[in-house]
């Protein structure tokens, strides 16, 4: 199996790394990192995620709240819960689980800006999307963190490489662009108005698809030896899986993600981390204060 990407494996270290950093902090702090989520409505996907994410929480010594507002809560009233946690000093790190109910949709980006920027631990917040643009990634966002992390650890060289994504969107291609490029890749971003689609997937040397539809990618659309990142999730009859026809291209990739355990276990802990971080940018700024 010496193709296989083990993100699943490389999350359980970085995940026992972090227990052991902030059982060091412990000695040192009374006060733990907490990370509050807040959901609206009754999305199923939502709720098991963030019963993921408050059980590694758990798992690695985070404290963890989640706030559950239903789904007839007001922009006014979702306004004022983000804003009771930022003004809150025991909370370190804010994520608003999407999606949001249909008429919540159009006002994201004024309850993204609303998160205070130090506890921003998705990395939505528009001063940290800004950071980014300057190759500042302390607050990325946590899947292309993982990406990133992932490619590292087995040591493949971005350098001159020709990646292509498919995914514009915030949480994965608009962030991954950044990192691709502060490491010197070469970068093609592709989407539903992308002409000759599979002419650009067959030139990559990297390809990172998230798209959310199985089997979108096989043997047909990649060159011999490409390394394929496999983001999306989707369920086929009740089981997860990935964009990626995984067993007609494993012959012919050079390096594959599983989907499962592949991509979303190192989500998860990059969440961790950046919760971490925003612990230490608070603790910080509270010294300074003093
Ligand atoms: N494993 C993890 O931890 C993790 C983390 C984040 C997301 N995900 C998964 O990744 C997927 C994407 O997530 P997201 O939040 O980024 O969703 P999204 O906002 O819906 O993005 C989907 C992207 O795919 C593009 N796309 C869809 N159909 C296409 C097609 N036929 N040809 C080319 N491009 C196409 C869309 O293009 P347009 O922009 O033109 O619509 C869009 O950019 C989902 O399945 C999600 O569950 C997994």
């Amino acid at each position: 199996m010496g193709k296989i990407l083990d993100g699943k494996a490389l999350a359980q270290k970085l995940n026992s790394e972090l227990k052991s950093e902030l059982n060091h902090l412990y000695c040192n702090s009374k006060i733990k990192p907490k990370l509050a989520t807040i959901m609206v409505g009754e999305d199923p996907a939502s709720q098991v995620y963030i019963n993921i994410k408050g059980r590694v929480c758990a798992e690695i010594g985070i404290e963890s709240i989640s706030i559950k507002h239903p789904a007839t809560i007001d922009k006014d009233e979702l306004i004022a819960s983000i804003r009771e946690l930022n003004h809150d000093d025991s909370i370190h790190g804010i994520l608003l689980q999407m999606p949001l109910p249909n008429h919540l949709k159009p006002h994201i980006p004024t309850f993204i800006s609303q998160i205070s920027p130090i506890k921003d631990v998705d990395g939505l917040h528009p001063n940290n999307k800004g950071k980014l643009f300057d190759y500042n990634e302390e607050y990325a966002p946590c899947t292309p963190k993982g990406i990133i992390t992932l490619l590292e650890h087995y040591n493949i060289n971005l350098k001159g490489k020709f990646t292509v994504i498919i995914n514009r969107s915030n949480l994965v291609g608009k962030p991954l662009i950044f990192l691709f490029l502060k490491r010197n890749a070469t970068v093609a971003v592709c989407h539903t108005s992308t002409i000759g689609l599979n002419n650009l997937t067959k030139l990559a040397d990297i390809l990172v698809v998230a798209v959310g539809k199985p089997h979108f990618i096989s043997k047909d659309n990649i060159k011999e030896g490409v390394i394929i990142i496999d983001v999306g999730v989707s369920r086929v009859n009740g089981k997860l899986c990935g964009d990626v026809n995984f067993d007609d291209v494993f012959e012919k990739c050079g390096f594959i993600t599983p989907n499962p355990g592949g991509i979303g276990p190192l989500t998860v802990s990059f969440l961790m981390r950046n919760t971490l971080i925003a612990y230490q940018n608070q603790i910080k700024a509270d010294l300074t204060k003093e």
